[in-house]
């Protein structure tokens, strides 16, 4: 962290000048999610945490009306003006932009300002690199600016800035974790009242073990939004028995009770994965709160397996991962982890494990795919928040 801090620094004064006026540097984490995948837009329950990396953010006020973007990822760079923002093709800034956007719909006035971002996520692997630059930036010009929104409003902020701008129909899971991690904790959200409780995570002998595919996801962002439009179908002919507005309003015994009503197959696998997902995600807190790592692991491999078979959404590099994970001794369970359709995978593993894990999977996968997986143990830190 501390290199990562002076290289954005370096990269800000080389980029801006070294003025007397200070400079102010921020970071908000990337998240992975344990168990409860899919289950966010249906206001159900879901359990991530924070990662110790994520989006750094140094800033400074420039005394005019113009704010500009950098970043240390990539090379395209904007200066746009404080009081309109218009999406720039599919750029990064279009995140950072998408947040003033919602301050300014919401009748604040930005201040021109010089902005460095820089990256420690991975790109694409649904670890939730964008949600880290929304919430650093939406934290950032909160504070700076002093607008005064309470964090809440800043996820919520932030969410919509994606749903709007960037046109993603995201949940607010990613910017919730993002927002309100908390070291060595996982966070137990209701997606529908927003409550939360974070949970310690003291997997003791065992390692959280995330696996990267490696493939760039495209598609996704489509793929994604028509499985939230099958859930609003399921939720329509669910509400014959009754009305509901969310699938995340059913148990599944109520919903065994009245699945006939759904008379489509694709709709009918589509409802029950959120379901029972939803049950396992308290199953699982449940085996977490009585130290029953084998229970949580069970449940992490039915959630993927409920992902690949109901929801559709896992794909050959993700199952495969998972498939040779389960292989390795000393693994209690692994399952993809985000969106899918790519990205990464996310497992319990034993720390006598950890080598033969990261080799055999790293070479069958490789055999398989033709590709070559990353694996990252998880350390799992705070949220949003000022660093000086
Ligand atoms: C993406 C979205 C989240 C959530 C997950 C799937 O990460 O941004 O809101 O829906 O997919 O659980």
């Amino acid at each position: 962290m501390e290199s990562d801090i002076l290289f954005v620094k370096r990269e800000f004064i080389e980029k801006y000048g070294n003025h007397t006026k200070k400079m102010q540097i921020y970071f908000a984490p990337g998240r992975v999610n344990l168990i409860g995948e899919h289950t966010d837009y249906n206001g159900g329950f879901v359990f991530p945490c924070a990662l110790n990396f994520g989006t750094y953010l140094v800033v400074r006020l420039n005394r005019t009306e113009q704010i500009r973007l950098a970043t240390t990822n990539f090379r395209f760079e904007g200066s746009v003006s404080t009081n309109r923002m218009e999406p720039q093709g599919k750029h990064w800034i279009n995140y950072p932009m998408g947040v003033m956007d919602q301050f300014i719909k919401r009748g604040f006035t930005l201040s021109g300002m010089d902005m460095m971002f820089s990256g420690t996520v991975p790109n694409s692997a649904g670890l939730s690199s964008s949600a880290s630059i929304e919430m650093v930036t939406a934290f950032a010009l909160n504070e700076l600016l002093g607008f005064n929104l309470e964090l809440m409003d800043l996820i919520k902020l932030s969410q919509k800035a994606e749903n709007e701008f960037v046109g993603v129909n995201c949940g607010i899971m990613d910017q919730f974790a993002s927002a309100m991690g908390k070291k060595d904790h996982a966070i137990f959200i209701n997606c529908h009242t927003l409550d939360y409780q974070t949970i310690p995570l003291n997997p003791g002998d065992y390692k959280i073990i995330i696996s990267n595919t490696n493939k760039r996801r495209g598609l996704a962002s489509s793929k994604y939004n028509e499985r939230r439009s099958q859930c609003e179908s399921a939720v329509k002919m669910l509400s014959q028995a009754g009305k509901i507005s969310f699938l995340g309003e059913l148990s599944l015994q109520r919903f065994q009770e009245i699945q006939h009503l759904i008379n489509d197959g694709i709709i009918l696998k589509r409802a029950r994965h959120v379901i029972s997902e939803n049950q396992r995600v308290l199953d699982a807190i449940a085996a977490l709160q009585s130290d029953d790592l084998t229970r949580f692991g069970q449940l992490m491999n039915e959630s993927h397996n409920s992902l690949r078979d109901d929801y559709e959404v896992t794909g050959i590099e993700l199952d495969t991962l998972v498939e040779e994970a389960r292989k390795v001794d000393g693994v209690l369970g692994s399952r993809m982890t985000g969106a899918g359709f790519g990205g990464c995978t996310v497992s319990l593993v034993h720390n006598n494990s950890l080598n033969h894990f990261t080799s055999s999977v790293g070479m069958a996968y490789k055999n398989k795919i033709g590709l070559k997986p990353d694996f990252y143990i998880a350390e799992i830190g705070d949220g949003a928040r000022r660093l000086e």
